[in-house]
C-alpha cells in the first residue's frame, strides 16, 4: 500500500543552520501518527517544510502519488493537505464564521462550504453559538476549535496539527484529544505534533521522537510508551 504521506531523508533549515536533518517518516491512510520532542527539536519546521512554507535542502516529500517537495503551499492545500498551525494563527478581528470561511475558500471545497460549516458547528456547538464573535475575544480552547474547524473546511485528507493542546486547561486538553480521536475515527488522517507525549502516543498508532533536528526513536506507540529512553526524557519516570 502506498503511504498517504512519505518523507525521505528530508533536511531543511534557516540561514544555513539545519533544523531538520535527514528525517524520514510515513503515514498511511486513516492513521494518526505522532511526532513528539522538546522545544526547538524541529517539530514546527517539519510541518512547515511539508506544507511548502520552509524550503527543503535535500530529500523528498510525497503526498498520495504526487511529489510535493518543491510545491507551493497553495498547491499543497488544494491537494487536501491542511494544517492547524502552531499558535492557532487566527484573524482576531474577524468573526468565528469568517475565520472558518477562509479555510473553505479553496477550489476543492468552496462548493460545499455550507455543508462543511454545518459539520464544523456539529463538531463544535460552542462555535455555532459564537459564530458572530470576534475570534480574538474567544478563550484559548475556543480559538483552538476555530483553528481545527478552519482546517476541516478545506475537506482535507490529512491534517497536520502543531501542538493543539498547548496552553489549554486540563479539561480542555482532554476534550481536544477526544475531538482529534473522533476525527480520526471518522476517517481523517492526522499528523499530530505534540509535547504532550502520553496523550498523543495514546491516540496515535505510531510515533517518531525528534531531538536536535533528527529522528532518534520511532515505532509503534505502545512500544514507545514502554521505552525507557522516552519514559526518562519525556514522562519523568
Ligand atoms: N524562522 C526561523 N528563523 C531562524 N531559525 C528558526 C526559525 N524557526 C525556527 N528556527 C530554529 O529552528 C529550530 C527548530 O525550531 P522549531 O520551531 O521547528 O522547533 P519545535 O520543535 O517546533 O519547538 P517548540 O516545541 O518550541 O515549538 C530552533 O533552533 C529554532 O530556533
Ligand atoms: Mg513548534
Amino acid at each position: 500500500m502506498t503511504p498517504l504521506l512519505s518523507i525521505k531523508n528530508l533536511s531543511a533549515g534557516y540561514h544555513g543552520a539545519l533544523a531538520l536533518i535527514k528525517v524520514s517518516l510515513t503515514l498511511n491512510e486513516g492513521e494518526t501518527v505522532a511526532v513528539v520532542g522538546g522545544n526547538g527539536a524541529g517539530k514546527t519546521t517539519l510541518i512547515r517544510t511539508i506544507a511548502g512554507m520552509v524550503p527543503s535542502t535535500c530529500g523528498e516529500i510525497w503526498f498520495q502519488n504526487a511529489d510535493i517537495t518543491q510545491a507551493r503551499n497553495d498547491v499543497i492545500c488544494e491537494l487536501g493537505l491542511a494544517q492547524v498551525p502552531e499558535g492557532r494563527q487566527l484573524f482576531p478581528d474577524l468573526s468565528v464564521e469568517d475565520n472558518l470561511n477562509l479555510g473553505g475558500a479553496l477550489k476543492r471545497s468552496r462548493h460545499s462550504r455550507r455543508q462543511n460549516l454545518e459539520r464544523v458547528f456539529g463538531l463544535f456547538p460552542r462555535l455555532q453559538e459564537r459564530r458572530r464573535q470576534m475570534a480574538g475575544t474567544l478563550s484559548g480552547g475556543e480559538q483552538q476549535m476555530v483553528a481545527i474547524g478552519r482546517a476541516l473546511m478545506a475537506e482535507p485528507k490529512l491534517v497536520m496539527m502543531d501542538e493543539p493542546s498547548l496552553g489549554l486547561s486540563p479539561i480542555m486538553v482532554e476534550m481536544m484529544f477526544e475531538t482529534i480521536a473522533q476525527l480520526n475515527r471518522d476517517g481523517l488522517s492526522i499528523l499530530l505534533v505534540e509535547q504532550n507525549v502520553t496523550e498523543s502516543l495514546a491516540l496515535a498508532t505510531r510515533g517518531y521522537v525528534l531531538e536536535n533536528a533528527e529522528v532518534v526513536i520511532e515505532g509503534r506507540s505502545a512500544d514507545l510508551l514502554k521505552d525507557d529512553r522516552i519514559r526518562r526524557a519525556y514522562l519523568g519516570l
